[in-house]
Order: structure tokens, then sequence, then C-alpha cells
């Protein structure tokens, strides 16, 4: 009687035990198709630095991930901004990797090879990069093969080169202001040189190794040339206000390869688009997030430019911008 009872319980329990199994089976089989849908996505970001350009290419990803689905809450951003500081790079780096997201982006060249050091399966999206090759990301631009593709800015230098000679062609000899510490400028250097020696120029390299020798290489720079051209230097774009501070008096022509920089206080140059950059790489990533190999994903370059002129700083400088090069710009800065 009394085992005829218990039989009778553990075949109950037994029940209870089989259909809770059941149920929490399809409970789970629910969820877990629930939270595939709001699976939030969690990227990485980081930033080498702040100037204009590069808020921009941020706010550019983040409505490029937007656009391919990624806001809300299905996207979680890691963001870090290591303020030029290359002991930053690293620590944040290693950082990103270790919280755990599905993708990391590098903005501007030291950022991305901080995040190259600190892993080699992540996936990472490169974010305005220069010259890619050249900074050791990858190995070929078609075919990265590694963990690494994204979006590159290549200087349009021949363009930039034309619109010195059309405003200014009294100019022999040009200066380079650059940072020694970045691969992006040394290329954009060498090729720009190449290109303006064949055209006759002469042209002075001016390299700093920080922020804090701009000053006094301007006052070397400004007795020495006859323009100024910069690269897209982070460097110097985070220190552009010191470059014209210290032109105040030599009132040379600058032409700096950055929108905000022309603004700020440059000449003229022919650019890439920053925003446009921005949205490309966050929709680079948004193609990674889904499944995509950076290996096999070629890298999307940016070579061609539009001019931007600046009315106001022609006017300072005393020289008349030609009918057709206002007609054909980009952008006139009044
Ligand atoms: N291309 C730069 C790099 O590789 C980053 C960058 C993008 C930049 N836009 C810029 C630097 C504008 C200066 C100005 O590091």
């Amino acid at each position: 009687m009394k085992n005829k009872r218990l039989a009778v319980i553990l075949g109950f329990l037994a029940v209870l035990a089989v259909g809770a199994a059941i149920y929490s089976s399809l409970g789970s089989k629910g969820s877990s198709s629930d939270s595939g849908s709001s699976k939030t996505a969690k990227v990485g970001v980081l930033q080498y630095v702040s100037h204009p350009s590069l808020d921009l290419i941020y706010k550019g990803i983040q409505d490029g991930l937007a656009a391919e689905g990624y806001k809300g809450d299905q996207l979680k951003i890691d963001f870090m901004n290591a303020e030029g500081d290359q002991s930053k790079v690293s620590t944040m780096s290693k950082q990103l990797v270790s919280n755990g997201n599905d993708v990391l982006v590098g903005i501007a060249t030291p950022s991305a090879q901080g995040l190259a050091a600190a892993t080699k399966d992540k996936p990472i999206v490169m974010g305005a990069i220069t010259d890619p090759v050249g900074a050791n990301l990858v190995k070929n631009l078609e075919q990265p093969g590694g963990n690494i593709t994204g979006v590159s800015d290549h200087n349009p230098a021949q363009q930039q080169l034309d619109l010195i000679q059309k405003l200014t062609p009294n100019v022999k000899t040009i200066g380079a202001l650059y940072s020694s510490s970045e691969d992006n400028s040394k290329t954009q250097v060498e090729e720009f040189k190449a290109l303006a020696e064949k055209a006759g120029y002469k042209v002075e390299e001016y390299s700093v190794p920080s922020t804090n020798e701009i000053a006094s290489t301007m006052n070397v720079m400004t007795g020495k040339v006859d323009a100024i051209w910069i690269p897209i230097d982070n460097t110097i774009a985070s220190a552009f206000a010191t470059v014209v501070s210290s032109n105040q008096e030599a009132k040379k022509p600058i032409y700096p390869s950055a929108t905000a920089m022309v603004e700020e206080g440059g000449l003229a140059s022919v650019v890439v688009d920053q925003y446009d950059l921005g949205v490309a790489t966050g929709k680079m990533a948004a193609k990674i997030l889904k499944g995509t190999k950076p290996a096999d994903t070629p890298v999307e370059i940016f070579n061609t430019g539009k001019s931007v002129i600046n009315k106001k700083n022609a006017q300072v400088l005393g020289i008349t911008i030609p009918e057709d090069v206002l007609k054909d710009a980009g952008q006139v800065i009044e």
C-alpha cells in the first residue's frame, strides 16, 4: 500500500518532470529565436584623436551602421578616443578586444595599427586609412587575406597640385608640413613630392615629432617657402589653429588636405568627403557583422576629390580666385 502510493507519487513527478522539460525546451526555442532577431551587435570603435574630420567620420560610421539596420537596441557601440596618445592606443585596443565586441573599427592609421597588434582573429574595419599596405595593415587591397579590411582615403595629390598651379602660379618652393610619427603622412609626402618635382616645383619637407614643435617649425618654414602643403595628417589636423596663428604675419597660402582645415584658415584644396568615408566604413562594418569575412572583402578606396576654396582667406592673402575655379568648386567658403 505504501509502495503503491510512492509509485503513484513518483509517476506523477516523472510526468511533471517530462512536461517541464518539454515546456522549457519549447520556451527556450521560442526565446532563442526571439533573441536571434533582436541580438545586440557589439561594435568597438577606437578613434585616434579628436579633430573635426575624424569626428565627422565617426558620425558617418554611426549613420552607415544605422542605414544597414544597426541602430537603437540592435547595436551597442563601445567607443574610445586615444587623444593622440600612443600608450592609450595600445591599452584601449586590448580593452576593446577583451570587451567581447563582434567587430572593431579603427579611425585613423595609428588606431587601426593598435587594434591590429591586439588581435589576429577578431574582424577589424579600417576607417579612413590613407595607405593600408604601407601601414602594414593589409597585404593586398583587393584580397586583404587576414582579419582586416575597410575604407581608404587616398589623397588626390595631382588634383591638389593642379589647383596650386591655378591659384598661385608664382609659387616655386612648397613646404610640406607633417608628422614624422604617422605612416599615413610619409607615403603622401613621397607621392606629392614626386608629382610636384615632375611639375617643376621644389619641395622642402618639414616634419614634426608632435604638436609641440608646430609653432617653431612654422616660424622657420614661412621664411623659406612660397606656399605650405599639408597631407591628411592627424597631428597637424588636431593642432591646425597653431598652424594658422603661426602664419599670421608671413601670410603664406596654405593648402591642407581636408575641408575642416580649409575652413579653419587654409586657402584651398581638393579633398575626399569625410562624412562619406564614415558612412562607407559603417556599411562595411555592418557587412562584416552579417558574416562576410574581411579576408576576401576588398578595401574600398576613395581617391577622387572635390575642390574647396576659402574665398575669405584668399582676400586676406590678396589672391583673386579665377572664375572658372569658383564655378567648378565643390564648396566655396565666403
Ligand atoms: N587618413 C588618416 C589616417 O590614415 C585619417 C584621417 C582621415 C585624417 N581624415 C583626416 C587626418 C583628415 C587628417 C585630416 O590616419
